[in-house]
């Protein structure tokens, strides 16, 4: 791992060098606001999250941005593995210190994913949906993910890694064969590539504003925007966690980021953790 922006590069990253991020002109971008100040950017990392925990624990302040132009150990929800090819895609991690009670802290990762399906909606406008609690999906593709990862005492969030990777220059041709059937990326979609260094500067300014909203105004109106994306409203799901299997009809989130459902009996039922699926088509 080396933090640079002159390394000497293989064939390969030498082909894509045409359209490696350039970190300084984004950190000038971000100049005047909260976010990217500093931006450690890497041409390859084992995992964006990873570095930006250790950063946070030697003490380096909110707003901290780790992007790296590919992940070796590039981690997903629930353990599984982020696919990370080089020059491709985006894999960024934001630190943030939110002055919230710990058992608040799912609403960081709801408000990161609104401002994920903003940032995309401008290229597929009235396309975009979140699958409870964090992904982006693309009809029934996943786009991008979410990995929140917290370090907490019982009193307060010490720090918060915001990491997301986004698909969207990835060609199915170029996925696992695993992945192609379940993912899919902005070129897959529109047929055009995106800019990447664009589409990162705006996704993080607008991960600011959103951040800026909920320290200012609270959960209430960004749960409404949440809403308005989310996948599977009213529909009948089905989630697993582990062995547990939970059956209901989605009715959206509440203040802690859990989903609520309506099981058969008409109870409410509140999820914290696992993987839904809608049960009929
Ligand atoms: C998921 O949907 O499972 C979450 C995926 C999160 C992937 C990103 S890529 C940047 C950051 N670093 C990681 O190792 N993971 C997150």
């Amino acid at each position: 791992m080396s933090e640079t922006t002159s390394i000497s590069l293989s064939q390969d990253a030498k082909n894509a060098e045409a359209v490696a991020l350039d970190a300084a002109r984004i950190q000038q971008a971000l100049a005047s606001g909260r976010f990217g100040n500093p931006l450690h950017y890497f041409r390859e990392i084992g995992s964006t999250n990873s570095h930006a925990r250790e950063l946070a624990e030697a003490g380096a302040a909110e707003g901290m941005v780790v992007v790296a132009e590919s992940q070796s150990q590039g981690r997903g929800r629930l353990g599984r593995r982020w696919e990370s090819p080089a020059f491709t895609n985006l894999y960024l991690s934001i630190l943030l210190r939110p002055k919230l009670a710990p058992a608040h802290a799912a609403q960081i990762t709801l408000m990161a994913a609104v401002a994920l399906a903003d940032a995309v909606e401008v290229y597929v406008p009235g396309q975009v949906a979140i699958k409870w609690p964090n992904d982006i999906l693309i009809g029934k593709k996943k786009l991008a993910g979410i990995l929140t990862e917290a370090s907490c005492d019982p009193e307060r969030i010490h720090h918060v890694i915001l990491g997301i990777g986004i698909n969207l220059n990835y060609t199915s041709d170029a996925m696992p064969e695993d992945l192609r059937r379940r993912a899919t990326s902005l070129l897959e979609i529109t047929g055009k590539p995106v800019h990447r260094e664009s589409f990162l500067q705006a996704l993080l300014q607008g991960i600011e504003r959103c951040y800026g909203e909920l320290e200012q105004a609270g959960f209430a109106a960004l749960a409404q925007r949440w809403q308005a994306y989310f996948a599977w409203r009213g529909r009948r799901v089905r989630v697993k966690l582990l062995d547990q299997v939970t059956i209901g009809t989605a009715k959206g989130i509440d203040p802690d980021g859990a989903l609520v459902l309506i099981d058969d009996y008409g109870s409410e039922q509140r999820i914290l953790a696992g993987d839904v699926i809608p049960l009929e088509t």
